[in-house]
């Protein structure tokens, strides 16, 4: 499936964020039935902070294989228009098909970096980005192409994780990850481009003020993501999870096994009466475009 790539739409560090996904995207395609019941209720309550309307248009940054977008495109029905945008031309064909095969037609696709300005088509009256931003290497960027997206009194809503203690699942597998590729000490839990990166208190709502956004709001979600047992974690982290998929990448196979027997028996202790529930927090935050700017 060819999906355009406006020119100008992906940026320098952009070719090996997409290679990376285009690697996770079967398996984050695959998991959309756990990603789905696990995200649900903090998507619910990023797309109430957009207050969409029937017939509103929408842009959905780093849209992956779609889940999100799915719910967006019934929000504003078919007198609406998303456009879903992503670095990786593979997860998002994935959101071309299940789309296209769940009949919403008013959703357009383009391949595009988020740092970058939006290709065609603004004003819109509201911006997500559902567990992508703090992926930019450059957030700054990506709330400035947002805001420029944006009509005045435009919406925007983004999910990321919360701070690294409230979140001990993703800690404990880039910590063991980093042990078995010998990777000790040394990196900031918040580094740029990384799932924490947003995560410092006050950073998300100072990033939105500096881009010109009013109306700021940053509050911290559970978001549990309660599955049969330990395993099926594992195996949705070892088919989907780009970040700690990477990190592993370069060890041969039995290292690689090993430091996923390591993650299953750290992670173990989530197990309780109602199967296996692993901690995560995430950070919605929302603002408006001013009317006047
Ligand atoms: C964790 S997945 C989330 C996908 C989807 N929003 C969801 O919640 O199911 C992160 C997505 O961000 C995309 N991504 C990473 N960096 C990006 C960038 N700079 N611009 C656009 N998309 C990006 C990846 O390709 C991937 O689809």
């Amino acid at each position: 499936m060819n999906l355009p790539t406006p020119q100008g739409a992906t940026g320098p560090g952009a070719s090996g964020a997409a290679s990376a996904w285009d690697r996770a995207a079967d398996g984050w395609d695959r998991s959309t039935p756990l990603i789905h019941a696990w995200l649900a209720p903090a998507t619910a309550a990023m797309l109430a902070r957009l207050r969409l309307r029937p017939g509103a248009r929408v842009l959905d940054l780093a849209a992956g294989a779609g889940d999100q977008t799915k719910d967006v495109a019934q929000a504003v029905g078919p007198t609406g228009h998303v456009l879903a945008t992503d670095i990786s031309p593979r997860i998002l064909a994935f959101a071309q098909r299940n789309l296209g095969a769940a009949g919403l037609a008013h959703v357009r696709y383009a391949v595009a970096d988020a740092e970058q300005a939006v290709p065609g088509e603004a004003p819109f009256d509201a911006v997500l980005c559902r567990l992508g931003l703090m992926l930019c290497a450059n957030p700054a960027a990506a709330l400035a192409s947002a805001f420029e997206a944006l009509r005045p009194g435009g919406r925007f809503a983004a999910l990321v994780f919360g701070e690294p203690a409230h979140n001990p699942c993703i800690t404990t597998l880039m910590r063991l990850a980093r042990q078995h590729r010998g990777l000790n000490g040394g990196a900031s839990p918040y580094t740029a481009g990384g799932l924490f990166s947003l995560a410092e208190p006050g950073r998300l709502a100072g990033l939105l003020a500096a881009a010109g956004y009013a109306d700021i709001e940053v509050e911290p979600l559970a978001a549990p993501f309660a599955l049969p047992d330990v395993a099926t974690y594992i195996a949705f982290v070892r088919d989907s999870g780009s970040p700690i998929m990477e990190l592993l990448a370069p060890l041969d196979p039995s290292a690689q096994a090993a430091a996923w027997q390591a993650m299953a028996a750290a992670l173990q202790p989530f197990t309780g009466e109602r199967g296996w529930v692993g901690p995560n927090e995430l950070l919605l935050c929302s603002a408006t475009r001013p009317l006047t700017h």
